[in-house]
């Protein structure tokens, strides 16, 4: 898969071996940044991989900040984008089971690079189920709809 990954100043470690672990995993990494130490706007990170992976220039994306949390809230504002914060594998399984979820965002203050091994695998590694959770995530996406000008 073709993963889009982005962060702030907070994530520049972990961003490293989570673009490791998924190399190894086979995968093919657009790393859209940051890659300086200096203090930055996680919104900018959030709102390009958002656009990547909207405009299908990624399959998916992974997004770090300190919490996971700004990142996340920025990259949702893309239409067509499902960004979950996540910081166990079942939440970030269910995120695609359920949610079809097309960002994951983790936080660099909050989790080690173990555990944000696990929940990168767990997502990865699981398809969306369909059914009825996709009426769901169509009406999630019809509440994008209305509320867009
Ligand atoms: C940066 O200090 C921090 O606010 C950011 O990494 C993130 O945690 C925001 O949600």
């Amino acid at each position: 898969m073709k993963i889009g990954i982005g962060n702030d100043h907070s994530a520049l470690e972990l961003k490293a071996e989570i673009i490791e672990f998924l190399q190894e995993m086979g995968h093919e990494i657009v790393d859209y940044g940051t890659n300086s130490p200096e203090s930055c706007d996680y919104p900018t990170y959030g709102e390009i991989v958002g656009h990547a992976v909207a405009d299908g220039e990624v399959d998916c994306g992974v997004l770090i900040c300190g919490t996971g949390l700004g990142i996340s809230l920025a990259a949702n504002k893309v239409k067509g984008i499902r960004a979950a914060v996540c910081s166990e594998p079942f939440t970030a399984k269910m995120a695609k089971q359920h949610n079809n979820c097309n960002i994951l965002a983790f936080g660099a203050r909050v989790i080690g690079a173990e555990l944000a091994k696990m929940i990168v695998d767990a997502w990865l590694n699981t398809e969306f189920e369909g059914g009825r959770h996709n009426r769901r995530v169509n009406q999630i996406m019809e509440i994008e709809e209305k509320n867009s000008k």
